[in-house]
């Protein structure tokens, strides 16, 4: 006997139902938003993530030589694709560019509940623009993209932070170049680590740049703890000259993203939170995650600016923003709290035969039934009436037809609604426009 790997799992069909339903209601949010469908390819060359996710990423991945001697990689996110992507049709492609998909990635996880090593992940970007307007529209598609499933603000949060703020701030502890990257990496550590650990790796991420580590770790557990647009003036309230100016410009967005989600009827899902820096090495403004704020209070989206990505892979500059949402933890969720979408009924219909004599005679309005997108289900053996209304149940079928002696000598079908017992005879001729036009 086999078992399947850790971390891989298995969809039997009332997963896969789960799942579909789950992904219905994302698709339909990106659509409500003006969002294209994309696909990126699942297995690429390594290097486009070793050079571009970040070290996180890079120890998690499902890598390998293949026959033609290539190192190549199983997608551990679909990001540095979409930009290679729009990146090869910069010159042309209309912008803003605004792109979604919904695909597996995989990543080598310490499995525990909530992480797998193979997911699904629900993305939406929008490349080539620059304004606060797109990040305000990223981050109300992906609150939309959570509401769709009824989920209130009681239910999660999303949690909003600053790369630009983090980077002025450390700039004022002295913290500048390749030890910049480093510290943010601690830092979206924080909450995940005993204090003791994070002065060690502090230190460690510190060491040769000549800083007091202790010293910036202590300021950066004050800073992390910064949860409005007041507390970010007091932070920086001391600055002057150029640096001020930044500041300044950096609260301005600031208040023009928070007015503009407020605008949106999202802005109580907000909150300001300077300890969300990300994990992921591309991320350049913006940040966020969305949490559940019941049960485990886990993370259900990520994602933020990262401008620099796309020209970092040899294309034209073209700034970008956009975040990711896996099923894992959006599924747990809309379990715990009851919210799971209805999960669609296999079959409209079951066919009842009356008896062998009729197969051949009821075969052919089945197969006009299918063939006008009419689902309909039926006994392959010769089987009574009561074994074949259980049949019917068991898939799960909305109504049954009742194909018998009586019904072919009148030319009609008797349809049962198999949930209120209500029976209508139909003209057979009228059987296929009769299911169109039920819902
Ligand atoms: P991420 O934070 O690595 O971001 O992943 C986003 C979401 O994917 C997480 O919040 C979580 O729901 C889900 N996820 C990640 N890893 C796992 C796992 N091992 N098992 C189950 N679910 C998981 C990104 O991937 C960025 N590329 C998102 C992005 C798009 N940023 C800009 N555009």
């Amino acid at each position: 006997m086999f078992k399947n790997l850790p971390g891989f799992r298995e969809f039997y069909p009332e997963d896969c139902a789960k799942k579909n339903a789950i992904f219905k209601a994302w698709k339909t949010a990106a659509r409500s938003f003006g969002f294209q469908e994309f696909e990126p390819p699942v297995l690429e060359p390594l290097e486009l993530f070793t050079e571009k996710s970040g070290e996180e990423i890079r120890s998690q991945l499902f890598e390998f030589v293949d026959k033609g001697g290539r190192e190549v990689a199983l997608r551990p996110e679909m990001t540095p694709s979409l930009a290679r992507m729009v990146g090869a049709r910069a010159g042309g492609i209309r912008r803003p560019v605004k792109w979604f998909a919904i695909g597996e990635n995989y990543r080598y996880e310490r499995q525990q509940k909530g992480r797998l090593r193979a997911f699904y992940q629900y993305n939406a970007d929008i490349l080539g623009d620059e304004s606060i307007s797109a990040d305000a529209e990223i981050i109300a598609l992906l609150i939309e993209s959570l509401r769709a499933f009824g989920l209130t603000k009681d239910e999660f949060k999303l949690r909003l932070g600053d790369r630009n703020l983090w980077v002025l701030f450390l700039e004022a502890l002295g913290v500048c170049g390749e030890f910049v990257a480093k510290v943010l990496s601690v830092v979206d550590k924080i909450e995940k680590v005993r204090p003791e650990a994070f002065s060690e790796m502090m230190a460690e991420a510190l060491a040769g740049s000549g800083l007091n580590a202790e010293k910036v770790a202590a300021e950066c557990k004050k800073f992390v703890l910064i949860n409005s647009v007041e507390g970010l003036e007091a932070q920086f309230a001391a600055a002057g000259g150029e640096f001020k100016e930044k500041v300044g410009a950096r609260l301005s967005d600031w208040k023009e993203l928070l007015s503009l989600l407020s605008a949106m009827g999202v802005g109580e899902f907000v909150k300001v939170d300077m300890g969300i820096v990300r994990g992921l090495a591309y991320y350049t403004g913006f940040v966020f995650e969305a949490f559940q704020t019941v049960g485990t209070g886990r993370a259900l989206a990520g994602g933020g600016r990262y401008d620099a990505l796309v020209k970092k892979l040899g294309y034209p500059d073209m700034c970008a923003v956009g975040f990711g949402m896996g099923d894992v933890t959006v599924g747990d969720l809309l379990e715990l709290v009851g919210k799971l979408p209805k999960l669609e009924t296999s079959v409209d219909v079951f066919a009842v035969i009356g008896s062998e004599a009729l197969r051949e005679k009821v075969l052919p309005v089945i197969f006009e039934l299918r063939r006008n997108g009419v689902g309909v289900d039926y006994s392959f053996k010769a089987a009574g009436f009561g074994k074949q209304f259980k049949m019917a149940d068991a898939v799960g079928a909305k109504c049954a037809a009742i194909f018998g002696e009586d019904e072919f000598a009148k030319g009609v079908v008797k349809i049962k609604d198999l949930k209120s017992g209500e029976e209508t005879e139909v003209a057979m001729g009228d059987a296929v426009s009769f299911f169109a036009n039920r819902e």
